[in-house]
């Protein structure tokens, strides 16, 4: 498996400084998380570190790798440009830096949208991006705390912090996240019931 270092050097060049630290900051928060839910840590870090790889990556040059690729997008994924750098970057890992590890490559995917049954691997680097130390929004102590308690409780304030966001300003909301979002209030709703 490639390591972190590896990794760094790989992304280095892509990104900015501050980019750059964010990457670092989700790949340790990632390995925390893996750790505290039982995921691998070690996949959970090479995601994190990759998870923007693309992030800065000019849209017509994201859109050529996911052609290049034959990756197909949703309609409102064609729409939302902010969730390319997903896209682009799962198959940037998979094709040009050669990862095998499909469980990296779809937490990489799906870590911008989230998706409905999202793995485990998913779900702890989603919720690294919103926790991570570089992160400082309104509400970030609230989501470190929940993320003490449980990824899904974690994932809840996110998408529900996301589609607030999204609906504010008008523009459109990905399917995958609201499908995600109804997974996960069901998945909390099933636990609240079972206790
Ligand atoms: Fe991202
Ligand atoms: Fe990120």
């Amino acid at each position: 498996m490639i390591s972190v270092k590896e990794c760094e050097k790989l992304i280095r060049p892509k990104l900015s400084d501050a980019r750059f630290y964010h990457s670092q900051c989700v790949s340790k928060e990632a390995a925390k998380l893996a750790k505290q839910y039982g995921a691998d840590v070690n996949k959970a870090e090479i995601a994190g570190i990759l998870h923007d790889i693309c992030k800065e990556t000019p849209i017509e040059e994201q859109l050529k790798i996911i052609e290049r690729f034959g990756i197909m997008m949703q309609e409102t994924e064609k729409k939302t440009h902010k969730l390319y750098h997903a896209i682009s970057g799962a198959a940037y890992v998979k094709h040009i830096i050669g990862i095998e590890d499909g469980d990296i490559i779809e937490a990489i995917r799906w870590h911008t949208s989230g998706k409905k049954n999202m793995s485990l691997l998913e779900k702890v680097v989603f919720v690294a991006d919103f926790n991570s130390a570089d992160r400082d929004y309104p509400g970030v102590e609230e989501m470190r705390r929940l993320a003490k308690i449980s990824l899904e409780d974690a994932m809840l304030y996110g998408f529900a912090f996301t589609i607030a966001e999204l609906t504010k300003k008008g523009v459109l909301l990905d399917l995958n996240t609201a499908e995600a979002y109804n997974d996960i209030v069901l998945c909390l709703n099933e636990r609240k019931e079972r206790v």
